[in-house]
This record gives structure tokens, C-alpha cells and sequence, in this order.
């Protein structure tokens, strides 16, 4: 197995990897390379979804989102789909799974099974690299403080996705958690301070108002997704993407109109985050 680092700010390719027979030095080191990389990305692997939900337990327990519709033969493996007739896309804007969740979830293992012709690729950006583009003086202050994170103005029965096409979610009542987390966390497995608030779920600073946030956060956004911390996947039948969700966003782009996109995926658990302290 060999871990190639990919061209921009986060990610790496496993080559050499059948995901089906990993030992268990195998698997310790995709969680070195994903700990430090963001993101590892795998291609040519043939799963079906209960051999993906193996492989993902061998990383952790399986968190199975309360939101997503499941494949029909596998009720923990979400699907990720958009049909030649759909305008939206699941995960269309820089976000990170599960922020919402007072213990957010390590991050998912995306596996893809239709791709369009051209685009669909997926973009990834290191929360790591936004953590040291950070002056000193912001960085001091970001670290004492605490960001509240929503799911439902995503997932609620008037959020986001409620406009989107289809049964592709569903349990809209169930978008009921807030979750306060530190803005600059200390990932569990490289130690690393990570930059914690995105796009998609980050509603306000903890003792802050909505409107008083905006303009920081809106700096934090821009800053996060520098193209010097982004690096894109272009999909194939078979290829995988495992990503950290307390080391990365991503932002699945929706460039591809009367194709089809299909992608089973799986949510591995997390643990509670703790602040970067220097
Ligand atoms: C997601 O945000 O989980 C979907 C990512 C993708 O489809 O590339």
C-alpha cells in the first residue's frame, strides 16, 4: 500500500489498497494518512454496500444519519443521489457532516457507484492549513471561543433541504439539535489545531448574536476556502473517498445537469472535541 499526497492543501491517494482484505496495519496506517491528510481517496473498489459497512466498522462504530434515506437493501448506508431530472444536489455548498451533533461524527466513507460523464467532482478543503493562515493574534482569540452549530435550518421541515427533490431526506422533525463547539479544536488523532465553524451548519459564535458573527465567520469561510487549502476529486466507478470531518469541509459540485450521480455512504462516529490549547 502506498500513501501519494494529492496536488493542493489536504488529501492523499492509497494505492495498492483493496478495501475488502485491509489488515489491521493497513487500516492504522489509512488512519495516520487520514488524520494527517483530511481526506484519503481510493479508487477501482468493488463493494457492496454490506462490504462497506464492514470496512467502515473497522474504523469505529456507524453512525447512521438520521436524515439521509438509505440504499432500500442496507438501512445503514445513506443514499448520496441525484437523478438527471433533479436542479439540487446533496452536499452542494462547503459544509462538515455532523457539526450539528454534540459528539460530531469522525467522517464518511463515500463510495461512488454512478458517475456523470464529466463533473460531479468533489472539493475538499483543510481545516488545518485555515487554523495556520491565521494570524497570531486572531488565532489567540479565536481559541477562546465557542461556535453553536445547528442542524435545522439544513434538515428542519422549512430548512434547506426541504425545497430538494424527491424522498432523498427525510424525518425533517428530527432537525432538533444546536451543539456548541470550540472554533479551533484539537483533532483527536494528529493533534493538530483545526478550524471548526463552516458554511453549512455554524449559526452563530456562543454568546454572540447572529447578526454580530456574520462578518467574522464570513471572514473565517473565505479564508477556509482559499484555493491554497482546497484539493478536488474527479470520481470514477469504484473510487472512494474517506474523509475527516474535524480536519476538512467539502462541497460536492452540482456542474453536471441531466446526468446521473449515484454514491453510497457510510458515517463512522466520532468523539467530543476539545480546544487547541497552545
Ligand atoms: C456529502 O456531502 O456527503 C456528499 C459529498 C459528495 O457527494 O461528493
Amino acid at each position: 500500500m502506498k500513501i501519494v499526497p494529492m496536488q493542493g492543501g489536504c488529501g492523499a491517494e492509497v494505492q495498492g489498497a483493496d478495501l475488502n482484505t485491509l489488515t489491521d496495519a493497513d487500516v492504522a496506517a489509512i488512519r495516520a494518512a487520514q488524520g494527517e491528510h483530511g481526506v484519503v481517496f481510493f479508487h477501482d473498489q468493488d463493494m457492496t454496500p454490506a462490504q462497506q459497512l464492514k470496512v467502515a466498522r473497522r474504523f469505529g462504530d456507524v453512525n447512521v444519519n438520521r436524515f439521509f434515506t438509505p440504499v432500500p437493501e442496507q438501512p445503514e448506508v445513506a443514499l448520496v443521489l441525484k437523478e438527471p431530472r433533479h436542479e439540487t444536489n446533496i452536499g452542494g455548498g462547503w459544509h462538515t457532516d455532523h457539526s450539528y451533533d454534540a459528539i460530531p461524527a469522525l467522517g464518511s466513507m463515500l463510495h461512488a457507484k454512478e458517475v456523470p460523464t464529466n463533473g460531479g467532482d468533489t472539493l475538499f478543503a483543510s481545516m488545518y492549513l485555515a487554523a495556520e493562515a491565521l494570524s497570531d493574534g486572531l488565532r489567540k482569540t479565536l481559541m477562546g471561543m465557542s461556535a453553536v452549530h445547528s442542524s435545522r435550518h439544513v434538515f428542519g421541515s422549512e430548512g434547506f433541504y426541504s425545497r430538494m427533490e424527491d424522498d432523498r431526506y427525510h424525518n425533517p422533525e428530527l432537525a432538533t439539535q444546536d451543539a456548541v463547539h470550540p472554533v479551533i479544536v484539537r483533532h483527536p488523532v494528529s493533534g493538530r489545531a483545526a478550524l471548526y465553524v463552516n458554511p453549512g451548519f455554524t449559526i452563530r459564535f456562543d454568546g454572540w448574536t447572529a447578526e454580530e458573527s456574520r462578518p467574522l465567520l464570513a471572514y473565517l469561510y473565505e479564508l477556509g476556502a482559499r484555493e491554497e487549502h482546497v484539493c478536488r476529486f474527479r470520481w470514477h466507478e469504484g473510487s472512494v473517498a474517506f474523509w475527516d470531518n474535524r480536519a476538512t469541509w467539502h462541497h460536492a459540485l452540482n456542474d453536471y445537469p441531466g446526468e446521473r450521480r449515484l454514491m453510497h455512504r457510510v458515517t463512522i462516529e466520532g468523539e467530543p472535541l476539545p480546544a487547541y490549547a497552545a
